[in-house]
């Protein structure tokens, strides 16, 4: 009995069709590997029937793997064996198929992604609907996993090694028309006409047996690396991706290796070789991490998996947004995207306007790409109001504020606005700096106040962190979660407290990167140790890009706040020595720790030398990483000890898309689990005597490394 699978004879032709009753897409789980094996028993035993069709119930073909179902596996520490049997289950299902006896089409109606795919590879003949908006392929390896169940064998020997590494290596996905070009399928037909087309190639005659399984087969770039033009493209593809990667993604090599060993094997060989890679992905740590934070923790975030329970849906059709500058302007174009209607407000017209003309600039600019119609782009557009006059607010369910960074001037633009929104509305502040419970006191109903902390630039950053001041109603917070999702947008819910988690997080990194400076490092030395640590750039460059001023001013905000409570970060010096005594506050002034000559281009400035000399003996790349790693890892686990994260899952997810903290480490709480939390201590503590206090792990942490507890998997406490 089968209960995902649909089995029928039509003229002699057996047609499977995939349409698993739980889930919106078929996807490859043990489960299903079982019921195809015994359909494929089936269609071989049954004399009358000719051949099969495969095809899917559902708008997708197949999606891949189950990946929420491979993390509970790895979250569950697999072992390499389980890692094996796991994978020969399935490499053992398409390969019972392909040697069936019998001829088996694939009737690709939708997506077919990695499994979806790799079962239309192990089928003798695809037939694919002429539908630009499905696409096929390979992309496991963006997700840390190896194209298995067959795929690195099989599209090599189709389509040649040279044509199959980069759809394999780089996980890129095709249209039809691209995939009949490649080789990757068969035909090309007209939706309607699929099936009929795939029952009349059986019909007409296909061989059950592939060109590998026949005699004196010899794939056409068989020689592998003996081959000197082969082993010179492996050698330039594995330096490539060394220098993309930096050696934090096993994935892009293991998948080459699998090409390049397997194809110079006979096809079973091959396929155990393949296996094995696959099972050494399985139980690697990036891959754990990546499908755990970028996948799966990604997909629950957008489904707003953490909004309060028990509070009706609340859909916005009016939103005001207060100030018009690079961040108002970009919340006011995204909200407008998603067809809620905007008054963009600013005290001028003219800045209004300009707000406005953001949005016309992008809208033209994808439309230029054809990715926008003009009636699409008039819709977006006809939805922003800009304008000076607070009544425009009237009838705004919510309104987001994002005037300069000051507490009496938000004030001031809080007390008029809610002169005018209804009662019931949403205030949302989208300061990067200023306690949501300090800004709330402006306000008549702190319960309806709330932090909407976007990113620069909106329309290209995904993730909204949602803060919950003191007073925040948890109604408040569903409903603020509401627009996050209907702006289409990755929320992380977060308590109120000075630089929120981003802000407060990331600085640890630029702190850490500019108190090296002050030791004597080379600052190309405390640069790339950035980028080997897979952070987008380094932190000297980054700081120059955000200005050494923006960091600078945080910190005398806090000592105004705080006073003695306050700890002086360690690139005090560093910061107020380029800021004040050397006014080079960073790219935006002219220059900070490099200079930016006119034609382009960056250049360290010559005068940080003897401000900072680089000293004699260099301190190991290693150790630098380290350092930055450990650093905002250990403030994240501050960050959830004091309450301002509640869920691991909001840190990591906030680390990587707010701030760029590298996927293959799954977050800066995943990181700490990746270490152990028994070494990240140890570490922490050994750090703490070399390079100062700040590196002092605390007793609740010490604590939880005791008694080994993890953010994730069965010690998660
Ligand atoms: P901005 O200086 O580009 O824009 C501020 C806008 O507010 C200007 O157009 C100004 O004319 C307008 N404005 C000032 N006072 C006003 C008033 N009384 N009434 C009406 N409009 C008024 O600043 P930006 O960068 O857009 O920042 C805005 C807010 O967003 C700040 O609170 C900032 O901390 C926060 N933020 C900034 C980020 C960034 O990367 N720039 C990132 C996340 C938050």
């Amino acid at each position: 009995m089968t209960t995902m699978i649909q089995y029928e004879v039509k003229e002699g032709v057996a047609i499977i069709t995939l349409n698993d009753p739980d889930r919106p897409m078929n996807v490859v789980s043990p489960e299903w590997l079982d019921e195809m094996i015994e359909v494929i028993d089936k269609v071989a035993g049954d004399d009358s029937v000719q051949g099969a069709v495969i095809t899917s119930g559902k708008a997708a073909f197949m999606a891949g793997a189950d990946l929420k179902g491979i993390l509970e596996r790895m979250e569950n520490n697999i072992t390499l064996d389980e890692a094996l049997a796991f994978s020969r289950h399935a490499t053992g299902m398409h390969r019972k198929l392909e040697t069936c006896g019998k001829p088996f089409v694939a009737a690709i109606n939708g997506l077919a992604l990695g499994g979806g795919y790799e079962l239309c590879l192990a089928c003798h003949h695809r037939i694919v609907a002429d539908d630009p908006k499905i696409t096929l392929g390979l992309p496991e390896v963006t997700v840390g996993l190896l194209a298995g169940s067959g795929g690195t064998q099989r599209l090599p020997r189709m389509i040649g090694v040279q044509a199959s590494a980069p759809m394999i290596v780089e996980g890129k996905t095709v249209r039809p028309a691209e995939a009949l070009k490649l080789g990757m399928v068969d035909a090309v037909v007209p939706a309607d006409q699929l099936l009929d087309a795939a029952i009349k190639a059986i019909k007409d005659g296909i061989d059950p047996v592939r060109a590998w399984d026949k005699k004196g087969y010899q794939i056409k770039e068989g020689k592998g690396l003996l081959n000197p033009i082969e082993g010179f493209s492996y050698s330039v593809a594995t330096g490539k991706i060394a220098a993309k990667t930096r050696h934090n993604y096993p994935a892009p090599i293991v998948n080459l290796d699998a090409i390049f060993e397997g194809t110079v094997l006979p096809f079973d060989k091959a396929l155990e070789i393949e296996t094995k890679h696959f099972a050494r992905l399985m139980t690697s740590p990036e891959a754990r991490n990546i499908i755990r934070t970028s996948f799966v923790n990604k997909g629950r975030a957008d489904k707003l998996f953490r909004r309060p329970e028990g509070y009706d849906k609340a859909t916005f059709k009016k939103v005001g947004v207060l100030g018009a500058g690079l961040m108002g302007s970009g919340i006011a174009h995204v909200t407008a995207k998603a067809g809620i209607e905007v008054v963009l407000l600013d005290s001028k017209i003219e800045f209004a306007e300009k707000g406005k003309n953001y949005s016309e600039k992008i809208v033209k600019k994808a439309m230029e790409r054809g990715r926008m119609t003009q009636e699409k782009a008039d819709a977006l557009l006809a939805k922003i109001t800009p304008t000076v006059d607070y009544a425009d607010l009237e009838g705004c369910d919510l309104v987001i504020e994002a005037v300069f960074e000051d507490i009496e001037i938000k004030a001031d633009v809080t007390r008029k606005a809610e002169a005018v929104i209804p009662e019931t509305a949403i205030y949302a502040s989208n300061t990067s700096t200023l306690p949501i419970s300090d800004l709330s006191v402006a306000s008549k109903r702190p319960d309806r106040f709330i932090g909407l902390h976007f990113f620069s630039p909106v329309e290209r950053m995904p993730l909204i962190e949602v803060i919950s001041g003191k007073d925040t109603s948890e109604e408040t917070l569903a409903h603020a979660l509401d627009f996050v999702g209907q702006v289409r947008m990755t929320p992380v819910l977060v308590n109120d407290s000075r630089g929120f988690y981003t802000s407060r997080v990331f600085q640890t990194f630029i702190h850490e990167g500019m108190k090296m400076l002050e030791e004597g490092i080379d600052p190309a030395i405390i640069e790339n140790a950035g980028k080997i640590a897979g952070m987008p750039i380094g932190p000297l460059e980054l700081t120059d890009a955000l200005t050494i001023e923006l960091p600078w001013k945080i910190v005398k905000q806090s000592i105004a706040a705080e006073g003695d409570k306050y700890t002086l970060p360690c690139a005090y010096n560093v910061m107020k020595t380029m800021v004040e005594d050397q006014k080079r506050i960073g790219r935006r002034g002219g220059g900070g720790f490099y200079d930016y000559p006119e034609g382009g281009g960056k250049t360290i400035w010559p005068g940080l030398k003897d401000l900072y000399p680089v000293a004699e003996q260099q301190p190991e790349v290693e150790e630098l990483v380290k350092r930055y790693m450990h650093i905002q890892a250990l403030e994240t686990a501050r960050c959830l000890e004091e309450g301002v994260l509640t869920h691991p899952a909001d840190g990591d997810l906030g680390a990587l898309l707010g701030w760029g903290f590298p996927a293959y480490t799954g977050g800066t709480l995943s990181y700490i689990d990746t270490v152990g939390t028994r070494q990240f201590v140890e570490d922490c503590e050994a750090m703490a005597e070399q390079y100062g206090a700040r590196f002092k792990p605390s007793a609740w942490l010490k604590d939880r490394a005791e008694r080994n507890i993890t953010f994730y998997g069965p010690n998660a406490g």
